[in-house]
């Protein structure tokens, strides 16, 4: 490619900077006293809770060592990862999404309406998901059926993912409980939201780009669900803004580390305790580079609002409910095009301090248009 696409061209004040600031801060938390050792101290766990309820606070990213998940099912996954994305764009189209699934390959996902620098291929843990058909406030908007799209080639892909999934499910469990703790809930609360999941893995290639100063491999954005667990490779890109200044501090990548970080799903259940933190992904000119994220998502029938222990008289809730499966569906349609209003976001479901709810239906029904 020669000159760049100018969908991808980034507004100047979103353009990475050409130095790099590297995080010192971003928590490293070692989880083996909850994960790998069977017998610690109540006084270790307690620490490690202590640890991840500052990381939750001061940034809303940290990243664990001794996780549980060995190493060769996630270099399995990521050498698989590689031969899927270095085939024909056509042999990678037989499983390209489409309005109807969002599941599979794409190269043309944009973030805030600008091209992001990448293609991925997207599959669920649950299969086959049922779905509201789009943001419709009376509940007849219909239903539909995402279903995962494995391709022919590489043919070990579906196995090593499916492998891969069950390793991280467990790490997922055990992150929500130690958040619960760390809320001062009991370690389960979060459990029921989890028995039908929407959770979803993400294998991300970013190219080397000719120009990695115009555009992102992913745009500013926070991730909408429960956590994020993110394993990148030794090449780096992923960009934190940091809370105390609003600085994009580069996330160093720690071999065999996953980076973990709150969505707006935590961020509404702790009524703000803990926030979802902007996040961007720059591209290089040389090295190409391939991440897999796990987004960790509830049931679609769940109805996201400040959890009862969490609000009371002096600190009553935020947020308005809102329907995970109707969000995710809207968010998803969006994703799929460019369009010229702004994404569904949290915010739109934020109660004002005083005076009147807004209209949230109709800044929604702008959106699926
Ligand atoms: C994402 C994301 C980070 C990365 O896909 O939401 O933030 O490093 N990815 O790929
Ligand atoms: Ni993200």
């Amino acid at each position: 490619m020669g000159e760049l696409d100018p969908t991808f061209i980034q507004e100047p004040e979103h353009r990475p900077k050409p130095a790099v600031i590297e995080a010192h801060g971003i928590p490293e938390i070692d989880l083996s006293p909850y994960i790998t050792s069977s017998s610690s101290s109540p006084n270790a766990i307690h620490d490690l809770v202590d640890e991840i309820r500052d990381a939750c606070k001061d940034w809303g990213f940290f990243q664990v060592i001794n996780h549980g998940v060995p190493i060769e099912i996630r270099e399995k996954v990521q050498s698989v990862a590689k031969r899927f994305f270095d085939q024909s764009l056509e042999e990678k189209k037989k499983v390209k999404r489409d309005e109807a699934n969002p599941l599979g390959y794409y190269d043309t996902e944009h973030t805030k309406n600008v091209r992001d620098w990448k293609e991925v291929f997207d599959f669920m843990v649950d299969d086959p998901v049922v779905m509201p058909a789009s943001y419709d406030d009376d509940d007849d908007g219909g239903t539909v059926e995402y279903t995962n799209q494995w391709p022919h080639h590489p043919s070990e892909l579906r196995e090593v993912c499916e492998e891969y999934v069950k390793e991280v499910q467990k790490l997922s469990n055990k992150l929500l409980e130690l958040i619960s703790l760390s809320l001062n809930l009991p370690a389960n609360r979060l459990e029921p939201f989890f028995k039908d999941q929407t959770t979803f893995i993400r294998l991300n290639h970013y190219p080397p780009c000719l120009a990695p100063d115009l555009a992102l491999g992913v745009g500013r954005h926070k991730d909408a669900g429960v956590l994020t667990i993110l394993a990148q490779d030794d090449v780096g890109g992923l960009e934190v803004k940091r809370k105390i200044d609003g600085e994009w501090i580069f996330v160093k990548p720690t071999p065999n580390a996953f980076i973990i970080n709150v969505g707006d799903i935590i961020q509404v259940w702790s009524n703000d305790t803990y926030e979802s933190v902007e996040h961007r992904v720059r591209v290089n000119s040389i090295r190409e580079r391939f991440s897999i994220p796990y987004f960790v998502n509830p049931a679609p029938y769940t109805v996201v609002e400040p959890l009862a222990e969490l609000t009371n008289e002096r600190n009553p809730a935020r947020y308005k409910g809102y329907n995970w499966g109707k969000f995710f569906a809207t968010r998803k349609l969006s994703n799929f095009k460019k369009l010229n209003v702004e994404n569904i976001q949290i915010y739109h479901f934020k109660k004002p301090d005083e005076g009147k709810i807004e209209d949230v239906v109709t800044r929604v029904e702008n959106v699926v248009i």
